[in-house]
């Protein structure tokens, strides 16, 4: 199949891209804010199979120490032909400057990136806003806050 690769989203069709992400699965991401995520983002990539959007993904970075890869995926029929491996590859490419290249996988998605190089983090943390569905979802253990306030909502 011969791909067209973007690294702009001049002719992104935002509602396709939404489309691809619920189909992957990669979960609901609305029209309005890939929009925003994607023009805040410093690199990104969309293949085009005769013009239908197929794969995509993004890194958000500072352009010197932090880049950070998220939102690849692929529509399911393109999955497992090697196509997520070079979006992966470019993505990385693209963030090479950088100091480090961080990412968090989809629980069971870590061997496709540790073929990158990519290495489990041993102090990563994070806030999400749904800190319960994150927690079924996998991605973090909650623990008991030592402060009762919630300090990202007090900040
Ligand atoms: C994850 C995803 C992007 C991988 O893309 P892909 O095109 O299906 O994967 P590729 O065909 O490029 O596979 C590349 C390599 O990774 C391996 N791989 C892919 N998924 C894997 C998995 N879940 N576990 C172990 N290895 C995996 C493949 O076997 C292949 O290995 P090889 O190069 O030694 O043959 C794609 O399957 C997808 O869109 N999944 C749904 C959305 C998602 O989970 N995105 C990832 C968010 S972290």
């Amino acid at each position: 199949m011969a791909f067209i690769w973007f690294d702009t989203i001049d002719a992104v069709d935002w509602r396709e891209l939404s489309d691809l992400y619920r189909l992957a699965p990669l979960g609901e991401k609305s029209p309005a804010n890939l929009e925003t995520t994607f023009n805040n983002s410093m690199f990104k990539c969309l293949v085009y199979d005769d013009g239908k959007l197929v794969g995509a993904g993004r890194v958000l970075a500072d352009g010197v120490d932090c880049a950070y890869i998220c939102d690849v995926a692929l529509l399911p029929a393109y999955q497992g032909c090697g196509l997520g491996k070079k979006i992966v590859a470019k993505l990385v490419g693209l963030s090479g400057q950088h100091t480090k290249i961080i990412l968090y996988a989809v629980p069971g998605k870590e061997p496709f990136y540790r073929k990158f190089g990519f290495n489990r983090m041993l102090t990563a943390m994070a806030i999400f806003a749904n800190p319960a569905q994150a927690e079924a979802g996998g991605y973090i253990e909650t623990t008991p806050n030592p402060d009762p306030q919630d300090r990202r909502r007090t900040l």
